[in-house]
Formats: structure tokens, C-alpha cells, sequence
């Protein structure tokens, strides 16, 4: 039976990745899930799987360097998949130093652990093991608004914001461990992911939340910065994919060609939304257009992304399964049938940080 590490897989791709992987390989597998539970992991989000045989959850930052030396010791990992990380552009421009702490400093602890665990008297590694880094388009920096340029694994890393950059160092990081000991990992930049168990500070749960409560949906600058959005689940295939049938130290992207300006975005979910609703419930009275609101623009706010997605298509095969129309509906219901989910995220410190990133928006 194969044994999985997966780090931050108590926030949102990595909880969506645990469940399509149990629903993929149900018995065949053992996941241990290593989350620091910080403001973005819920253990909500692993609530229907928390009670198998073959799933342990341990709680520890991925900077504790002996906390993760003791489950590589205590446990015969055969495959990493590393999602851990401050993931919230808005939040690392105010504050940097998290994100280098985790994404960076985290990542070097992970690489350590995992090569300590599997590294041979010789040199070389242990057969079959393999450790999957998730990262991002963003590593790529922005395109400007030409719809024939796209990010390819040989585009320059140009990362704007510290989150990007502390991501693009990770990278870097997991490059340099494979040229220079030859350590079985891979790579793979994914663009904006959206569906289920997403918190609300992101754009997509955000205009949810805010347009069934009658707020305002803040849209920066001028609406039209475009981003590439793919269905969670399309991701964690993605994942696995290339971790069973990708070449080892190969870099590989993963978008959707699914490119929507973020004033797109937001009609839509209102459309759907008035859609989805009763004509008796009172939260479809206030749903218009008007809720819109332009706000301040993003810092530094990368123009456009959108990734070719050829290498993992043509080398492994794989493709998008859920289309736009089909994902945003079924994430707007899902986000609608978990009310009771909402209220709990956006309880406690969310309104706070609501506050204050949005107080002069
Ligand atoms: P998320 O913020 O929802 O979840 C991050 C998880 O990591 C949380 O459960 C959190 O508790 C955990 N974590 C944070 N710091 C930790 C630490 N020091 N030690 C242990 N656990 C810690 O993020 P997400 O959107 O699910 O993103 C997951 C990964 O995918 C990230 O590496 C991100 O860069 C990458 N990614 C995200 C997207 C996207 O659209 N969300 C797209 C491409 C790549
Ligand atoms: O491209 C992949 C990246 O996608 C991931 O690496 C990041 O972890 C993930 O957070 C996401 O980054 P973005 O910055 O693109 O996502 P976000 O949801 O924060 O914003 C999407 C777009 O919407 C972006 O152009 C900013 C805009 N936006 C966002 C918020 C929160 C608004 O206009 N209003 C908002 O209130």
C-alpha cells in the first residue's frame, strides 16, 4: 500500500485532493495530512473521511523541522505532495515575512526531511519515492492583454508580489535539489482554482458570501485583470497524474483555457445566483448588478494569466474535465448548500480582517 504525506491538506485544494484521491483509490492507499491548522486549514473540510483506517491527521508546521524528521521516521512515505503555504496575494503584501517563512523556509524543511528519509549510502534514492511540489502561474509573472501569449514551462520567472516570489523561491528550491542530487521530485504551476471548501477572502467564496448577505462585491481597478480558472477537482487529478506519469525533475502546467475578466466573474456569480434562488427568499430582492462596487486597485496587481497547458496534455493526457458553465454552478450551489460552513469561517478573526483589507474599498 502506497503512503502519502500530504501537507496542507486541511485547506482547499489540498482537502479537495484528499477526497478525489479517496474516491479514486479508496483502500489501495494510506494519506497522513500535515497541517499547521492556521487561519486558511479546516478540519471541517475533512469531516466525511476523518474516521478511516487509512487516514491520520498531524497537526505541525512544516517549519518544525523535527516534528517532520519523526513522521518521515515513524512512517514509510513513498509519496509527498506539498500544498502547505500562504497562498493570499492581499495578505503577503501586507505581510511578506510569513510568506517566506512558510513557503520558503517550509518548503527547505520538506525537501531536508524527505531527501534524509530516502537518500542512500550511495547517493542515490530510494525506489519510487516521489515528492510533488504545488505551485503557481504566478511564478510567471503577468501578460499584458495579447490573447496569443501564454505561460509555458520555459517562461522566465518574473514574480511580483512577496506571495509570488516566495513561491517562485520555493521553486527554485525544489530545482535545485533535483539538478544537484538528482532528488525524485516534480514541479507543477496551476492557474486559479476554484470550487468547494475555498475561504471567502479569495475572489470567488468572497462575492458569494458578500452578495447573499447584501454587501457590496469589491472589484479591483477597473474589473478587467484576467485570470484562468479551473475546477478544483480537474487540479487534484492533475496532481496525481503527473505524479504516477509524469517524467521525474519535469516542470509541469496546469490551466484550464478557461480566461475570464474578474468583472466577468462577479455578473456571473450574481446571475447565477438570482437563478439558484426562490422568488420568496428575501436575498434575491437586493441582488443586482449594483452590489458592484470598484474599489482601489491591488498593489502591484498582475494584469493578466493564462497557461498552455500542451506539455501535460500531449505527455500525459491529461485535459480539463469540468467546464466553466457546469463548475461555477456547481460551486455556487455547493457554497449555498453549506451556509452553516460560511457562518464558521467567516466567524471569529474574518471579520477583522475584512475590515481592515477593504476598510478604505
Ligand atoms: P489554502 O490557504 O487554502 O491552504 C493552505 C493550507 O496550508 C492550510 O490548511 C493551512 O493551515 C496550511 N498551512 C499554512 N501554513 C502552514 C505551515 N507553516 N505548516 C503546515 N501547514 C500550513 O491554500 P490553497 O489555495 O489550498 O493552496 C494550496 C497550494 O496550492 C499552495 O501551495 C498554493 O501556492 C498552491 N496554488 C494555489 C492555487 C489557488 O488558486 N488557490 C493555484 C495554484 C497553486
Ligand atoms: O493564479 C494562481 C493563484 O490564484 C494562486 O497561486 C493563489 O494562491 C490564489 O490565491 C490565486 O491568486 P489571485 O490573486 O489570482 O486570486 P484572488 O482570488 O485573490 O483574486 C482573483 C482576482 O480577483 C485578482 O485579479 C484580484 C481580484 N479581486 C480579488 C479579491 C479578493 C477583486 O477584484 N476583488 C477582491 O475582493
Amino acid at each position: 500500500m502506497r503512503t502519502y504525506l500530504v501537507t496542507g491538506g486541511a485547506g482547499f485544494i489540498g482537502s479537495n485532493y484528499i477526497h478525489y484521491m479517496f474516491k479514486k483509490y479508496d483502500n489501495e492507499i494510506r494519506i497522513i495530512n500535515v497541517d499547521a491548522l492556521t487561519y486558511a486549514g479546516n478540519l471541517e473540510n475533512l469531516k466525511d473521511i476523518e474516521d478511516r483506517d487509512n487516514y491520520t491527521f498531524v497537526k505541525a508546521n512544516i517549519c518544525d523541522r523535527d516534528a517532520i524528521n519523526k513522521i518521515f521516521e515513524e512512517n514509510d512515505i513513498d509519496r509527498v505532495v506539498h500544498f502547505a503555504a500562504e497562498s493570499h496575494v492581499d495578505r503577503s503584501i501586507v505581510n511578506p515575512e510569513i510568506f517566506v517563512q512558510t513557503n520558503v523556509l517550509g518548503t527547505a524543511t520538506m525537501l531536508n526531511a524527505a531527501k534524509k528519509a530516502w537518500e542512500l549510502p550511495d547517493g542515490t534514492f530510494k525506489e519510487g519515492k516521489k515528492f510533488l511540489h504545488v505551485s503557481t502561474d504566478e511564478v510567471y509573472g503577468s501578460l499584458d492583454d495579447d490573447p496569443t501569449a501564454f505561460f509555458y514551462e520555459t517562461t522566465p520567472y518574473s514574480p511580483h508580489s512577496p506571495y509570488s516570489a516566495s513561491k517562485a523561491s520555493s521553486d527554485m528550491l525544489v530545482k535545485a535539489y533535483m539538478d544537484t542530487y538528482k532528488f525524485p521530485a516534480n514541479i507543477t504551476n496551476c492557474s486559479n482554482n476554484y470550487g468547494p471548501y475555498q475561504f471567502p477572502e479569495k475572489l470567488i467564496p468572497l462575492i458569494i458570501n458578500n452578495a447573499l448577505a447584501g454587501k457590496t462585491l469589491p472589484v479591483y481597478g477597473d474589473g478587467k485583470n484576467v485570470r484562468d480558472w479551473l475546477y478544483v477537482e480537474d487540479h487534484a487529478k492533475a496532481i496525481d497524474m503527473v505524479q504516477e506519469k509524469g517524467r521525474l525533475f519535469e516542470t509541469y502546467n496546469v490551466g484550464g483555457h478557461n480566461e475570464k475578466q474578474n468583472i466577468e466573474i462577479v455578473k456571473t456569480i450574481i446571475d447565477v445566483l438570482k437563478d439558484e434562488l426562490d422568488d420568496s427568499d428575501p436575498r434575491k430582492a437586493n441582488l443586482s448588478y449594483d452590489l458592484i462596487k470598484y474599489v482601489e486597485d491591488r498593489k502591484g496587481h498582475d494584469r493578466r494569466y493564462a497557461i498552455a497547458p500542451d506539455k501535460i496534455k500531449s505527455e500525459i493526457g491529461w485535459e480539463p474535465e469540468t467546464m466553466f458553465k457546469e463548475g461555477i454552478r456547481k460551486t455556487i450551489k455547493w457554497y449555498f448548500d453549506h451556509m452553516d460552513w460560511m457562518a464558521n469561517v467567516t466567524s471569529g478573526d474574518y471579520e477583522k480582517y475584512y475590515e481592515k483589507m477593504y476598510k478604505n474599498k
